[in-house]
């Protein structure tokens, strides 16, 4: 596996891979890998591609009272299992490369970045996306793979290629969950033994939530209201928000033909969870 810390050394190696007519996947991380970020290599190693994993911890997507200087780095044990795996290379800039002096161009979606994790986040989903366009055109991938765990940046990503009319299709890959049901992230490392046993509830909450819809509730104020009641009963949880909404646009919207998602974002100590169930 190749390392590459710089633009100029990425932009080489990606000529040379096209020079060979490999199609190229990017799977854009900010490390501390787990078997979600395991399944997007996996997917991409599949389908053929030569694949790419950024690990880039991106300081503009972090709030100034966020975790951005206790976020979990490992850089040795990362590239030894992106390596084992079979990852063509790895891109890991420092900020400087990424963000030079001077630079200061924005990407903002007004509708997705004011609402659920936008709303708790101002400012995130800019990063995110100025981030992800930077990504786009270093590595030219002809896919780019992104985990369902983090629905409100899935939507935002496709909808950015779609305006921005990058030549890339998006590929989502379903979330990757711990035996007892919580999804896997790195930030469940910071919870202690007695919050890690509560984190459960918030899956667990979104598949009640996921039934009642099933078995024919429309509403979505009701749906909502018992899931935040059932979560409310422990004392460890905080609710931030439980949503229903349109799976594509992100809308709010009670449930009818179209796809819906359930999202659902809890704190517990200090630590934020967020999950979300597709409804067909
Ligand atoms: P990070 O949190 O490291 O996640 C990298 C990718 O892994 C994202 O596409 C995320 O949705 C996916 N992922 C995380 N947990 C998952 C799980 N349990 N199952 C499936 N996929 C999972 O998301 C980011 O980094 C950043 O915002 C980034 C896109 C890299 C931009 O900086």
């Amino acid at each position: 596996m190749r390392v590459i810390n710089t633009i100029h050394s990425l932009r080489a190696y990606i000529n040379s891979i096209r020079e060979q007519r490999y199609t190229v996947g990017l799977v854009p991380t900010m490390g501390a890998f787990h078997e979600g970020h395991l399944a997007l290599m996996r997917r991409s190693l599949e389908n053929g591609d030569c694949t790419v994993v950024s690990l880039f911890v991106n300081p503009t997507q972090f709030g100034p009272k966020e975790d951005l200087e206790k976020y979990p780095r490992d850089f040795n044990r990362d590239s030894q299992l992106a390596a084992d795996f079979g990852v063509h290379a790895l891109f890991a800039p420092t900020a400087s490369e990424m963000y030079p002096e001077g630079f200061q161009t924005h990407i903002s979606l007004p509708k997705i970045r004011s609402r659920y994790e936008g709303e708790i986040r101002p400012g995130h989903f800019d990063g995110v996306a100025a981030v992800c366009a930077k990504l786009f055109n270093l590595v030219q991938p002809q896919r780019a793979y992104f985990g369902q765990k983090d629905y409100q940046q899935l939507v935002l990503i496709q909808r950015m290629v779609c305006d921005l009319n990058f030549s890339m299709e998006i590929v989502p890959v379903p979330t990757v969950r711990e035996p007892d049901g919580l999804a896997m992230s790195s930030r469940n490392a910071y919870l202690s033994p007695e919050e890690r046993a509560v984190a459960p509830r918030l899956y667990l909450a979104l598949r009640q939530a996921a039934e009642m819809a099933e078995q024919g509730e429309h509403k979505s104020a009701a749906i909502e209201e018992q899931a935040v009641h059932f979560l409310a009963e422990e004392p460890l949880i905080k609710v931030d928000y439980i949503k229903v909404a349109d799976a594509e646009m992100l809308e709010p919207a009670d449930l009818g033909d179209r796809p819906a998602v359930i999202l659902g974002a809890i704190r517990i100590g200090s630590t934020r969870l967020i999950d979300n169930i597709l409804l067909k």
